[in-house]
C-alpha cells in the first residue's frame, strides 16, 4: 500500500466556508479523494468549481459508468435497472448529495446492499481520481446546482420518529430499516458519512422519477425532524438501546483501557496503521488514545467508540494539553482520508509525541470494512473548538 500518488494537478482555488481541511495548505493538491470532493462541495462550483472535465475524461468516466454501474443504475443513470438501485440522475439527490455524499457512496458503497465499495483501498477497481471523474461525470449530467446543508445534528422527537417510521416509511425501507422499494436507512456506512441535513433534505423534498415522495405537506416540521433524529438514534444497530449517542470522554478519560499494556503497531511508512491492526488492537483491550481529527459535527454523526474529537484546527498546545506524555500510543484519524490526522500527528510528533500513527483507511475505510463506529453526543465542547 503505497501512499496515494495524488492527481496531477493542483485546485486553483480553495475552499470557501468550509473549515474541514487545514486552512494551512496552499494550494490543496488533490491527494486524496475527499480533499477533491470537499473543494468541489464548494457551492458556486459552476462558477469558480473544478475546471469542467476534458473530453477525455468524460469519455473515460463514461466508459468506467457503463462498465460498472449500468448493470443496476440503468445505462440511462435512472435507476431500478437492478436490485433496486436508486436513480442517479433526481434533482435532488444531486443538489444535496454533490459531490461528498455521492462520492462517498461510490468510493465506500453500503456493506450488507448491493451497493459495493468502489475504492481499491477497499478493494474496489477504481483509483480516487477514476471516483472523483466519475462524480464529476455524473455532476455534469445531472446539472443541478449544489445547495449547502448544515453539518450539525437534526434534534427532534426520536419516539414521535419512531412512529412516523412505522407508519409512513418502514413499508418501502423495511421495519429494521434494511431496504426494499427503498434505501436500507438502517445501513451503518450510509449513516455514518451521510449528515441528518441530507437526510432531512430527502424526506422532505423526496427524489423526482422515484418512488420516494416527498413529505413536506404530509408531515409536520416536527414529525420530519423526529423521523431524521430516530434514522439517526439507529445508527449503531437498528436494536441498539436509546437514547445511544455518548458523550466525549472527560479529560481525565482519554486512554482507552489504561491498566493494560501498549499495542504493537506494525507503521507502514513509520506512519500508518491499518484498519486491520488497530481492531485487532482494540479488540485485545490494548492501551492508547483515539483521536479523531475531524471537525466535531462528523465526530457527532459516528466516530470509533472511545475516541476523542481533537480536531485539527486546534493548536499544538491545545491538542497536547489532554494528551498522555508517557509514551502512551496514539491514532489518529479523520475522513479525508488521512490528511487532517497527517496535519495533527505532525503536530504531535514535533511535540515530541513518537508513539502517534494515522488510520490508513480513514473512518470510511474502517466503517465500510465492517468495524463499528458509534454516534456521538450533540455539541461537545471541546479544546479548539471555534
Ligand atoms: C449490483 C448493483 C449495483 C451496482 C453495480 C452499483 N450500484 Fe450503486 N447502488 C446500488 C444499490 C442497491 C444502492 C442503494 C443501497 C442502499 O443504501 O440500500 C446503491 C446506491 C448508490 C448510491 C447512493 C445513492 C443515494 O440515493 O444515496 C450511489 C451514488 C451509487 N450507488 C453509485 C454507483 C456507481 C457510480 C456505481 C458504479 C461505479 C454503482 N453505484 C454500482 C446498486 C448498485
Ligand atoms: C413508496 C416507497 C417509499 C416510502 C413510503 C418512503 N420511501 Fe424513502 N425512498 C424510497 C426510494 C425508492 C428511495 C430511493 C430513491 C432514489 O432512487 O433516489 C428512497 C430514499 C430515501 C432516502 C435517501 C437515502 C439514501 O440512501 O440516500 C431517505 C433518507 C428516505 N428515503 C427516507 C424516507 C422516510 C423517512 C420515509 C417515511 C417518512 C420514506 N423514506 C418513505 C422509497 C420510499
Amino acid at each position: 500500500m503505497a501512499p496515494d500518488p495524488g492527481l496531477d494537478y493542483v485546485v486553483p482555488w480553495s475552499p470557501k466556508k468550509d473549515d474541514r481541511m487545514p486552512p494551512s495548505a496552499p494550494p490543496l493538491r488533490l491527494a486524496s479523494l475527499v480533499t477533491a470532493l470537499l473543494l468541489a462541495a464548494a457551492p458556486a462550483w459552476a462558477q469558480d468549481g473544478p475546471p469542467p472535465l476534458t473530453p477525455e475524461e468524460t469519455a473515460a468516466a463514461e466508459g468506467r459508468y457503463q462498465q460498472y454501474c449500468a448493470l443496476c443504475h440503468g445505462p440511462d443513470r435512472a435507476g431500478y435497472a437492478n436490485d433496486h438501485a436508486p436513480s442517479l440522475k433526481s434533482p435532488q439527490l444531486f443538489a444535496a448529495g454533490f459531490t461528498y455524499i455521492i462520492g462517498e457512496a461510490i468510493a465506500y458503497g453500503r456493506p450488507g446492499t448491493p451497493m459495493g465499495g468502489y475504492h481499491q483501498e477497499v478493494g474496489g477497481p477504481l483509483s480516487r481520481q477514476d471516483i472523483m471523474q466519475l462524480t464529476m461525470w455524473l455532476g455534469e449530467q445531472a446539472a443541478t446546482a449544489p445547495i449547502e446543508l448544515p453539518d450539525g445534528a437534526v434534534t427532534g422527537d426520536v419516539a414521535l420518529g419512531a412512529k412516523v417510521y412505522a407508519d409512513s416509511c418502514a413499508s418501502c425501507h423495511g421495519a429494521q430499516g434494511e431496504g426494499g422499494t427503498g434505501t436500507a436507512l438502517g445501513n451503518a456506512t450510509m449513516l455514518a458519512l451521510t449528515p441528518d441535513a441530507f437526510i432531512r433534505h430527502t424526506i422532505e423534498n423526496g427524489r423526482d422519477g422515484t418512488p420516494m415522495l416527498a413529505f413536506r405537506s404530509k408531515l409536520s416540521p416536527a414529525q420530519i425532524d423526529g423521523v431524521t433524529a430516530y434514522i439517526r438514534s439507529r445508527s449503531a444497530g437498528w436494536t441498539a438501546p436509546d437514547p445511544i449517542r455518548h458523550a466525549p470522554p472527560a479529560l481525565d478519560a482519554y486512554i482507552i483501557n489504561p491498566d493494560a499494556d501498549a499495542p504493537r503497531f506494525a507503521l507502514k511508512d513509520d506512519l500508518y496503521v491499518s484498519a486491520a491492526e488497530l481492531d485487532r488492537e482494540l479488540k485485545a483491550k490494548k492501551r492508547m488514545v483515539l483521536l479523531d481529527t475531524r471537525v466535531t459535527s462528523m465526530w457527532e454523526r459516528a466516530h470509533i467508540e472511545g475516541a476523542v474529537p481533537g480536531p485539527y484546527y486546534a493548536s499544538r498546545e491545545e491538542v497536547m494539553a489532554n494528551l498522555p506524555k508517557d509514551g502512551t500510543w496514539i491514532v489518529a484519524y479523520c475522513e479525508c482520508p488521512r490528511a487532517a490526522a497527517e496535519s495533527v500527528v505532525r503536530k504531535l510528533r514535533e511535540g515530541g509525541l513518537k508513539n502517534t500513527a494515522v488510520l490508513w483507511e480513514g473512518i470510511q475505510g474502517w466503517v465500510s470494512l465492517g468495524y463499528p463506529v458509534v454516534p456521538g453526543n450533540a455539541a461537545p465542547k471541546v479544546a479548539g473548538q471555534p
